[in-house]
């Protein structure tokens, strides 16, 4: 481990100063801190040595780490152009059709065009389907959870496939794949995702000459990834065969549309040249929203359900208010939002305690820049530690507790709301946010509309710990989910 140095006023920034940091790193558990097993709580504990903003070495590399919302906001946003980069990885090249991914790409012309073009189709999408889409999968989801009859079952897994499905229904529309492939992909998807985190894998990216002999666990990667490339393939193609340029039936439609106008205008081709949009901006921008829709929300709705296991009037809160606010008839919509403050409190807590993508992914400066008064040079990876953010003593009160009211109570709650990143913030942040937030809003109230959340025996309540990667998962656990009341009429699926 190197011992790190200061650049004083390195890129003419007069007064900077160079970064504090960890002159000597310790070993952490045989391993270096940026491969320690929890490493946004370790992250955490730094910042309380060196403050908000400090530098770790990372084998030839510093790596600058934010923990504050106050240095993540004014890096992320009010300088966003600086902080806008993607670090370059072996791996993200070698499973993006050669580096044309959404998520992991660099700042380019072709980036920017990339993700306008997937926000632009995504936004239509929720303005024509979210409310039915939403309505029908979570019904879909409550009737999974009926044919349980009350027995103790691990809910993870419906959820990731509901999740699945959603984002199945907003991109494919109408040409909707059926039910097992909808799976299959689901199942290569979180296979993927998996394959990805470990550690035979992120090694490629630090050491080049592993690449020789690819492992048991990059092959098997490689062939998921040949899996949801032809799966990605077949929808642009049968979307392809139909597409009628007046209208477009969904994601797909409105994103080749897009393409040919930019075709049409001589801009396709060269991603790196202004303007620059290529048939494989299109497919990885859809492998993205899939990885991205996926995982992240289950996740979330998962901790949701394990603290509502642990603060059972929180649930009880939640479903008087579901019945004094729209009656027993009416399911929530996202349009209630407002109108359900408990609700939508407990979704903000449960984002605040366990952001599920807590270091969200890695940026990298574009320019020399400086933060906080500090030199921050031209290609520094930059990680923002929204783990951190949120257990902010300076920022929250009780930060470890679980307490909605804090959303409620607090003297402006869109100061609270303002200090909640778990979407990231800036030209980097999530674009799925509203998909996600609505998502989530509508799953839960459908959920504990409907039923009661119990362990499995008194006390047998699930484990809090995160189990810590990209995203931070909660530790496998069993729920009975037992109706409130005679069942309803079962939903008519459209
Ligand atoms: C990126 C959080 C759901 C698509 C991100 C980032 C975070 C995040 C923290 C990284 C931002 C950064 O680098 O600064 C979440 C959370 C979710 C969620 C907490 C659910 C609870 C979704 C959904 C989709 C999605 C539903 C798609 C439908 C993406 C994409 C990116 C991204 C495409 C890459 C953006 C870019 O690099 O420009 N998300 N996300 N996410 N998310 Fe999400």
């Amino acid at each position: 481990l190197a011992v790190l140095g200061g650049r004083r006023g390195a890129c003419g920034g007069g007064g900077l100063s160079a970064l504090p940091g960890p002159w000597a790193l310790p070993l952490v558990g045989g391993l270096p801190p940026m491969l320690h097993p929890e490493l946004p709580l370790h992250l955490l504990e730094l910042a309380r040595r060196y403050g908000p903003v400090y530098r770790l070495r990372f084998g030839a590399k510093d790596v600058v780490v934010l923990n504050s919302v106050d240095s993540i906001r004014q890096a992320l946003t009010q300088k966003w152009s600086d902080f806008a980069g993607r670090p370059s990885s072996f791996v993200a090249d070698l499973i993006s059709l050669g580096g044309h991914d959404l998520s992991l790409g660099d700042f380019t012309p072709g980036w920017r065009l990339q993700r306008k073009v997937a926000h632009s189709a995504l936004a239509r999408a929720q303005r024509l389907q979210l409310d039915p889409v939403l309505g029908a999968q979570a019904a879909a989801l409550c009737q999974v959870f009926r044919s349980y009859g009350g027995a103790a079952v691990d809910v993870a897994q419906d959820f990731s496939l509901q999740t699945c499905r959603t984002i199945c229904a907003m991109a494919f529309g109408p040409m909707m794949p059926d039910a097992a492939a909808t799976r299959d992909i689901h199942d290569c998807i979180t296979e993927l995702v998996a394959l990805w985190g470990r550690g035979a894998v992120r090694a490629l990216d630090a050491l080049p000459l592993l690449r020789v002999f690819p492992s048991g666990a990059l092959r098997r990667l490689l062939r998921q990834v040949r899996f949801r490339d032809a799966f990605v393939r077949a929808q642009i193609q049968r979307h392809q065969e139909s597409l009628r340029p007046e209208c477009a039936r969904d994601m797909v439609d409105h994103m080749l549309q897009l393409l040919e106008e930019r075709r049409g205008a001589g801009g396709g081709g060269d991603p790196t040249a202004e303007g620059g949009l290529t048939p494989e901006h299109v497919h990885m921008a859809l492998v993205d929203l899939f990885i991205g829709g996926t995982e992240t929300t289950a996740a979330l709705l998962t901790w949701a359900v394990a603290f509502l296991l642990h603060h059972p009037q929180v649930q009880d809160g939640i479903h008087a208010e579901l019945q004094r606010v729209l009656g027993p008839e009416r399911p929530p919509s996202y349009g209630d939002r407002d109108r359900l403050p408990l609700l939508s409190a407990t979704i903000s807590e449960t984002l605040r305690l366990r952001p599920v993508a807590p270091l969200a992914l890695p940026h990298r400066t574009t320019r020399d820049t400086s933060l906080l008064g500090f030199t921050i040079p031209k290609g520094t990876t930059v990680i923002p530690n929204l783990f951190a953010a949120h257990h902010d003593k300076g920022t929250w009160s009780r930060p470890l507790e679980f307490r909605p009211e804090r959303f409620l109570e607090a003297d402006d709650p869109r100061l609270a709301q303002r200090n909640l990143v778990p979407f990231s913030c800036g030209a980097r942040a999530c674009l799925g946010e509203t998909l996600a937030r609505a998502e989530i809003f509508v799953f839960l109230g459908h959920v504990l509309r409907e039923f009661r959340l119990e362990p499995p025996a008194p006390g047998a309540l699930p484990s809090l710990r995160g189990l810590y990667g990209t995203v931070v998962r909660c530790p496998p656990f069993r729920v009975r989910v037992l109706p409130r009341g005679p069942l309803p009429e079962p939903p008519v699926t459209p």
